[in-house]
């Protein structure tokens, strides 16, 4: 079955609560109408109802009847969650004022209600910057345990005839957040990413983590850095098959990894690819996408408690749509 198969199947299963903040946004609103007509996830639109009710009569939407509407200029929705930011905000010196006003805006809000356990995830950036996003993520919702760092993967679907990967699929990380990770920084982003290998992806993780030296072969401190992130990710996670310090081929092919890395576990079969800075994440997975005929999904944003994902401004209501059971499938807590 196709990965967003497989995804839509298992979300039906287990339907999770999805806040969409940007519930004025025609893009989220086409995007909304289907996921409640596809029985998907139950949706909490936020903005004002008057408003979002017009905008889908203009577009002709008949299922936003069914999302649940939170009115953010509403003073009892405040009331209700602006304590709990002025909660988690107090120690960096916001007045109870502060925290009402921040209440309001609707990407603070929706993370509020995921922190509340009032709903099960976010989905939002059709018309926010990417910080705008992650930054009312990183303040509300912060990281998992044992997690400091949060960072974007994407899950990168190989064309048939790529015999890369794990049944055509692979995980790149960090391609979207930390520009420049320190050692342990980098063993969270690849423990992270081997989580989302197993959990989103559905395969099982072999970690490279990738450098322009394989075992050695050169000496820098953007090499010694690789190689601390290896050894720290192998305590934390003693049993993941993760290997490091490789490039790029000695990580996917088995006969390159043969000659310049023998005896390394991953054998030159390397499924989720750690890239050292976000720089060559973002490059790297762009390049393949457009020079390989690769479709990638994400980012899947990684290491938050509760999942938050960020959309491109110049998406589509597919992509919002396909990102929005994507966050179930990370919603889900088996
Ligand atoms: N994980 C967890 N928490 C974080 C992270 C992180 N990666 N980064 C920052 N934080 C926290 C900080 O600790 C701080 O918390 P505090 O307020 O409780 O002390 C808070 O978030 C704000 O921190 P700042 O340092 O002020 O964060 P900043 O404003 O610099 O923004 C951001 C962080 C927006 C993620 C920045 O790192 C960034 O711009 N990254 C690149 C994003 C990007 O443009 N990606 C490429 C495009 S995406 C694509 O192509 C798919």
């Amino acid at each position: 079955m196709e990965l967003f198969e497989k995804m839509t199947t298992r979300a039906k299963a287990h339907k999770q609560r999805i806040v969409l903040p940007e519930g004025t946004e025609p893009r989220t609103l086409t995007a909304a109408d289907r996921i409640i007509a596809d029985d998907i996830a139950d949706i909490i639109l936020i903005g004002d109802p008057a408003e979002i009710m017009k905008l889908a009569g203009e577009l002709r939407l008949e299922n936003i009847s069914k999302a649940k509407i939170v009115n953010p200029a509403d003073e009892n929705v405040i009331d209700r969650y602006a304590p709990l930011f002025f909660e988690l905000r107090k120690s960096k010196g916001i007045s109870m004022e502060e925290a009402r006003l921040t209440t309001a805006n609707p990407l603070y809000l929706g993370c509020l209600m995921v922190k509340a356990g009032d709903a099960d995830g976010q989905v939002a950036g059709a018309m926010n910057t990417t910080g705008n996003v992650l930054r009312a993520a990183f303040q509300v919702i912060k990281t998992k345990p044992g997690i400091s760092v949060v960072s974007g993967a994407f899950i990168m679907l190989l064309p048939p005839g790529l015999n890369y990967g794990t049944d055509g699929v692979m995980v790149f990380a960090d391609c979207a957040v930390v520009p420049d990770p320190t050692a342990p920084e980098l063993a969270q982003i690849a423990v992270s990413a081997a989580e989302t290998a197993r959990n989103i992806a559905g395969i099982e993780p072999r970690v490279a983590m990738l450098s322009f030296s394989t075992k050695g072969s050169a000496k820098h401190e953007r090499v010694d850095k690789v190689i601390e992130a290896t050894k720290i990710a192998h305590e934390m996670a003693p049993s993941l098959i993760l290997d490091g310090e490789l490039q790029a081929d000695a990580a996917i092919v088995p006969s390159v990894a043969n000659s310049k890395a023998p005896g390394s576990p991953l054998s030159g079969r390397a499924n989720v690819l750690v890239f050292p800075s976000l720089e060559v994440g973002n490059i790297a997975y762009k390049l393949v996408q457009r020079l390989g005929g690769v479709q990638a999904v994400g980012p899947v944003l990684q290491g938050l408690a509760a999942p938050v994902n960020d959309l491109s401004r110049g998406c589509y209501p597919e992509d919002i749509y396909k990102t929005i059971i994507m966050t179930c499938n990370q919603a889900i807590k088996d």
